[in-house]
């Protein structure tokens, strides 16, 4: 059987990290990291991450705002409360959550937001610099598991690592820090043949969002198995990944469980994020 991946515990360490951090530099230089979080309309899951960031700020010392707006707004007020948070020293990091209503362009208004503010990694600027190997404020969700990966002493050097799912927001900044960490990477979609490439992944990945999509007959014995999915379960309401967990498990090595795995790493590497960004607005 697979060793858990407690992801619970790690983002908790990180969180920690954060604050004693967070206590230093309001102590010797009277900084407080500012985190200012856009949500537009009342998507039920956008809510419950927003919370959950709000939270986080919170409890590590941060000051933090939430900015609320009918799903009616148009882009332009969005853009004009982007600017305005651009421009306030306050707010070190600014996040726009995704998805907003079809009539605003995400790509406009994640293109307005600073790029040494966008904590969430998203901006052409910080993801272009990702693709050339340059310092960027890397995505959080694969930044977070990247962390699960050497808390347990895995070296994706030389190991070929499958990620499933090529979003922008996870699946593609994945592949590139597998591949700058030295990894022999394939990006799997809807149009690859996913049980012969998975079955060859020492690293797996998946962030398809398909509930259940990788079955555990696929995985390598002694993968390693990421899943990054988080899909709601119509008959109970419970979280299930998009990995057939209990089959996973009796051939990974190592697997995150569904919730309590990469979930709480996206919001800590937000933290870590925010921090780093007040830190680089001190120089
Ligand atoms: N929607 C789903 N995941 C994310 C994320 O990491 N950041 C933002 N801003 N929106 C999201």
């Amino acid at each position: 059987m697979a060793q858990l991946i407690d992801g619970k515990a790690v983002a908790a360490r990180v969180r920690a990290e954060v604050k004693a951090e967070v206590d230093r530099l309001r102590a010797e230089k009277g900084l407080v990291p500012g985190l200012a979080v856009v949500r537009v309309g009342e998507d039920p899951a956008s809510k419950t991450y927003v919370s959950g960031k709000k939270k986080a700020a919170e409890e590590v010392g941060f000051l933090s705002w939430e900015h609320h707006r009918d799903s009616t707004v148009s882009q332009d007020e969005l853009l004009a409360l982007v600017r305005r948070l651009n421009e306030d020293p306050a707010v070190h990091g600014v996040l726009v959550q995704l998805p907003l209503p079809r009539h605003i362009d995400p790509d406009v208004i994640i293109s307005a937001v600073r790029p040494e503010k966008d904590v969430d990694g998203f901006h052409p600027l910080n993801a272009g610099n990702l693709v050339l190997g340059r310092p960027a404020t890397r995505a959080c969700t694969p930044l977070g598991v990247m962390r699960l990966l050497e808390e347990i002493g895995c070296e994706p050097a030389g190991k070929r690592a499958v990620v499933v799912g090529r979003s922008n927001i996870v699946g593609k900044p994945m592949a590139l820090m597998l591949l700058q960490r030295n990894a022999t990477v394939t990006l799997c979609h809807s149009k690859s043949d996913l049980p012969s490439e998975v079955s060859r992944a020492d690293i797996l990945v998946v962030a398809a969002g398909v509930r259940e999509l990788v079955k555990g007959a696929w995985i390598k014995p002694g993968a390693v198995v990421i899943d990054v999915g988080m899909n709601r379960k119509e008959e109970d309401g419970k979280l299930v990944g998009d990995v057939e967990f209990q089959a996973a498990a009796e051939r990974a090595s190592f697997i995150t469980p569904v919730p309590g795995g990469v979930g709480p790493m996206t919001i800590a590497m937000l933290i870590r994020n925010t921090l780093e960004a007040a830190v680089r607005g001190l120089g």
